[in-house]
């Protein structure tokens, strides 16, 4: 995992700049030293939409969208091939931005009949998704194969004839890729490359041939490829091109049965949370890739397949802030001097990564530029966990106190889609901005909410078991 929080990064020389590679682009403070994100200032949106409150910008989710699909077909038509792109929906999935990125000329990656109710909902070609997980149900199978999904990606033994039985009662031939475990685990500065990777997802690269040729027994599918997905937050090609190169060899043993039109190498690609995180641009990794499929493939007597890319963080997580509001700030001695705890009024329940992976952020002061030096602070939560913290070290000037809205950057991805209600705090709304204009893709809850799915209340008259 990238951007931990082991290191507590250096004292910017101003604690109120917003670092191009952090913040969503265009980003920048108005003349009252306000946060403006899509051409809308964070005061005004925290005054209409409340905080806590993700902020996603429509045009940066849009352009990355683009840059990925012309990224990688570019680099593999220079190799005479051709890329597919699907954005890896887990990120972030709603309507809206399912509508942005397929009008940016993606397909969409859904790994739970949830995820696939929302592309379908969003009016998604279902010919361009393609339908994920280690244990789909046979109800998730059927209602994929009925949906007309482009490709069911197979991903244990089982599934093989799951799948097939699902297409054949509905008279379909249904297409899927075969997913492996390459035995390469890559994250941001590198990668492990074992023969065995030991995790729940794919089948072993040693069974390929013999699990391919199983898939070509039955009628009702049609075998379109492998497909690999080698971690998270990885900043270079090296990871993928090793992972290309070996399921290349498999590849080419299935090519020489019968053609296989396509090699789909997953997501992965990073971004920066914070400064220190130099991820290569998407432009040379697509490249990179290229050139070692084409050198596997020219090795193994082959023709270069179709490309395929689901790329999920680093498309939307660049283009999203969370703002919050500071509640409590609170100086603790600690062995080194002094830490101030900043408390905000969402935590956990709308950021899980830093308490769940360790992963760091970048905070800034929202509503307001600040001349005072900075100092050192940990972004806290509000929930009842001492694990609770959203920014585990970062400056802000030394001034915060309670009132203020502070910023954190790149919280697209993996936020909202891993939010929860602990401490039955209700989710907030995701709010889209765009040319100066700010609309609500995704409600937030309310108490009501909440207490709707609670079986104890009686519509009526309250509170099961209590007088009235
Ligand atoms: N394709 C497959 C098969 C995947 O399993 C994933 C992510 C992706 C694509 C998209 O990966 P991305 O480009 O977004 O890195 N919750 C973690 C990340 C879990 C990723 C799981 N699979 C986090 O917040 O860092």
């Amino acid at each position: 995992m990238a951007s931990t929080v082991s290191a507590v990064p250096a004292a910017p020389a101003d604690p109120n700049a917003l670092a191009p590679e952090v913040w969503p682009q265009g980003a920048a403070r108005d003349a009252e030293g306000r946060l403006v994100v899509g051409g809308v200032d964070a005061v005004a949106l925290a005054e209409q939409f409340g905080t806590p409150l993700y902020v996603v910008d429509e045009a940066v989710v849009r352009e990355r969208a683009e840059r990925f699909r012309e990224a990688f077909d570019a680099a593999a038509r220079r190799i005479g091939s051709q890329a597919t792109v699907y954005y890896a929906g887990k990120a972030f999935l709603s309507t809206a931005i399912v509508r942005w990125v397929t009008e940016a000329g993606l397909g969409v990656d859904v790994c739970t009949g949830g995820e696939l109710a929302v592309a379908l909902a969003a009016g998604a070609d279902p010919s361009r998704l393609g339908f994920h997980g280690n244990n789909k149900s046979v109800g998730e199978i059927a209602r994929a194969v009925d949906a007309g999904v482009g490709a069911l990606i197979i991903d244990s033994e089982i599934e093989i004839e799951r799948v097939a039985e699902a297409a054949a009662r509905a008279g379909r031939v249904q297409r899927v890729r075969l997913r492996v475990n390459s035995g390469v685990h890559a994250s941001t500065h590198e990668f492990l490359a074992t023969a065995h990777e030991d995790q729940k997802f794919g089948v072993p690269l040693s069974r390929a041939v013999e699990l391919g040729a199983r898939i070509r027994e039955h009628d009702s599918l049609e075998f379109l490829g492998l497909h690999c997905h080698i971690g998270s937050q990885i900043f270079d090609a090296a990871g993928f091109a090793e992972s290309a190169e070996r399921l290349i060899a498999v590849h080419a043993e299935l090519d020489r049965v019968a053609p296989v039109p396509e090699l789909n190498l997953g997501g992965g690609f990073g971004i920066a949370y914070t400064e220190a995180d130099r991820p290569a641009p998407i432009e040379r990794i697509a490249d990179g890739i290229a050139d070692a499929v084409a050198a596997a493939c020219e090795a193994h007597g082959v023709r270069v397949p179709r490309l395929a890319f689901e790329p999920g963080r680093s498309i939307v997580g660049p283009a999203g802030v969370t703002l919050y509001t500071v509640g409590t700030v609170k100086p603790v001695p600690t062995d080194d001097g002094w830490r101030h705890y900043v408390s905000v009024d969402g935590g956990m329940s709308d950021n899980v990564r830093t308490a769940l992976y360790g992963a760091a952020y970048t905070v800034r002061l929202a509503s307001r530029r600040s001349d005072a030096p900075a100092a050192l602070v940990r972004v806290a939560g509000k929930h009842c966990e001492s694990g609770d913290i959203v920014v585990d070290a970062d400056w802000l000037p030394h001034d915060v106190g309670p009132g203020d809205l502070v910023a954190v950057a790149a919280t697209g991805a993996y936020c909202w889609s891993l939010a929860s209600n602990y401490n039955h705090v209700p989710r907030p709304p995701v709010v889209a901005v765009r040319d100066g204009q700010a609309r609500v893709i995704v409600r937030g809850e309310t108490e009501a909410d909440l207490l709707a799915r609670d079986a104890g209340i009686d519509a009526s008259d309250g509170i099961e078991g209590t007088p009235a």
